[in-house]
């Protein structure tokens, strides 16, 4: 029998899956670490919490199945995007990853798009400068820390940090690389015109790999530590939405997935690249060699929930932790019995900044109607609402730009909530469907290790394979303009702030 690995390096923890080739569950094991934000608007993590638990995790997962690791063909790695690792000559860490949803970098995007010139870097990058991706990052250590800046010589993504402690090699793959813009991604190579004009040396940079290629093998050290058997492939992997594209078989173009992690993306698969030209929503090179996706992201969706939950359900997750449940579970429970629009409340998600379709790192989350009927519940429900109208800005986007949309399938944490699902099914006004697997990007990164490996010939026959879907969940008719009314008041409030939040923020 023949076995495959995912390990999917997010925000709040890790989390390795072991998985049959059919996609069954042998094992699954998370490991959470935190997150570091020094100030407003910042975000760091220890590269090294990455890396522990990772090993941790797979050696967990190896124990509890009772799997021999030499059965196990393939190791495949997804991860948060954008994060900036860096690695002195001896390969130590030189300070904390500055990660994807930090905001101190809008002077270093100025400087970028000076540099490069607007519309040169969406024509190279597929992209504007955007202060969540990684370039923007180098930049801020070299302005603001030339001595760490002189003593870097390997420049590293989350994942690919854990790469090279599983291999040792310094590899990339292209739907990673692509959120650097450092790539050249219609061409899906490192891009030298804005290495040059940027002043940043190539040889800092990793070498790119198509996702589903081999880029190394474990070494004998980390055999010891995460109880693989040396010499096991690892293949390139993917960003994780890329990566939960190939877990929820969104490899070929009409199929486009919503989720709700930390962060919320809208993404559809595109044969052809497509780029919006006010760079509203990001083009990417995806997980099947030679294609593209085209993706919005919403910087606090599951993150303005879970600051929600722990803020101010501190009751639910006691009352969650006596009766053996998730506290997602009994605030849904809650949410469920407010009438939509909340009572006339609404909520703008934009906790750490915002992207699709503002790209505006200085606003900033809002109630806005909040009155003294409202309860806490309102609230609450008003968060999911406003997560759920800040991802149809995404949609309007794309449906903008004509790519096709034919099925919209749901994943993450929010795309298991029922609730949330017929919210978005409701304010997008289209079926909405889940996988029977709820693994996603580790399932992504595992079925692209079988492709490494030769199990499946090929992304799209991987998928065949494993993915199942469950049957559609429809918009409710009276619902739809009802949600309509309030996301036409949402759309309005950005602009009437735009000036406030950069007046606050200049404060
Ligand atoms: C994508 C993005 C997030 C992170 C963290 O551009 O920034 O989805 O990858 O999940």
């Amino acid at each position: 029998m023949n076995y495959l690995i995912g390990v999917d390096l997010g925000t709040s923890g890790t989390k390795t899956v072991l998985f049959d080739t059919a996609g069954n569950v042998m094992a699954s094991k998370t490991v959470e670490y935190p997150l570091y934000q020094p100030h407003n608007g910042w975000a760091e993590q220890d590269p090294m919490d990455w890396w522990n638990a990772t090993a941790v995790t797979c050696k967990s997962v190896i124990e509890e199945s009772g799997v021999d690791p030499a059965d196990i063909k393939g190791v495949g790695l997804s991860g948060q995007m954008h994060g900036l690792v860096m690695l002195d000559a001896d390969n130590k860490l030189l300070r904390r990853s500055i990660i994807w949803c930090d905001q101190r970098t809008a002077k270093e995007c100025e400087e970028i798009t000076e540099k490069v010139g607007a519309e040169r870097l969406i024509e190279i990058t597929a992209n504007p400068a955007l202060t969540g991706f990684t370039a923007s990052k180098i930049l801020w250590v070299r302005n603001n820390e030339p001595d760490v800046y002189a003593k870097c010589a390997h420049i590293l993504l989350p994942k690919d940090y854990v790469r090279f402690m599983l291999t040792g090699e310094y590899a990339t793959e292209v739907s990673d690389a692509s959120g650097m813009q450092l790539l050249d991604v219609p061409n899906r190579c490192w891009s030298d015109e804005v290495l040059e004009k940027l002043e940043i040396d190539k040889s800092l940079l990793a070498k790119v790999y198509e996702s589903p290629e081999v880029t190394g093998y474990i070494t004998p050290e980390a055999a010891a530590l995460t109880g693989l058997k040396e010499g096991t492939p690892v293949v390139g992997g993917a960003g994780d939405n890329a990566a939960a594209a190939v877990g929820t078989g969104v490899v070929e173009d009409g199929k486009a997935f919503v989720t709700i992690g930390t962060s919320g993306v809208v993404f559809a698969h595109t044969s052809d690249i497509s780029i919006d030209p006010k760079g509203r929503v990001h083009t990417f090179c995806c997980a099947v060699p030679g294609c593209w996706h085209v993706m919005g992201v919403t910087q606090g969706a599951g993150l303005s929930l879970k600051w929600y939950r722990d803020n101010f359900c501190t009751a639910e997750m006691e009352t969650a932790k006596g009766m053996g449940k998730d506290p997602y579970f009994l605030m849904d429970q809650q949410a469920a019995r407010v009438p939509i629009g909340c009572n006339k409340l609404l909520y703008l998600p934009y906790l750490m900044g915002e992207r699709t379709p503002h790209l505006d790192p200085d606003c900033r989350g809002v109630f806005f109607g909040l009155s003294a009927i409202h309860t806490k519940y309102d609230m609450l429900r008003a968060v999911m609402e406003g997560v759920t109208f800040s991802q149809r800005d995404s949609v309007e986007v794309l449906r903008e730009m004509g790519v096709q949309i034919d099925e919209m399938l749901a994943c993450g944490g929010g795309g298991s909530s029922p609730l949330w699902r017929q919210m978005l099914a409701d304010t997008f006004n289209c079926e909405v469907k889940t996988v029977v697997s709820k693994e996603g990007p580790a399932l992504g990164v595992a079925i692209l290790a079988g492709v490494g490996a030769g199990i499946y010939k090929s992304v799209e026959e991987g998928c065949r394979a494993v993915i199942r879907t469950n049957p559609p969940q429809a918009p409710v008719a009276e619902n739809v303009p009802e949600y309509e009314k309030f996301y036409q008041i949402y759309r309005g409030l950005y602009p009437a702030l735009k000036d406030s939040y950069h007046n606050l923020a200049a404060l």
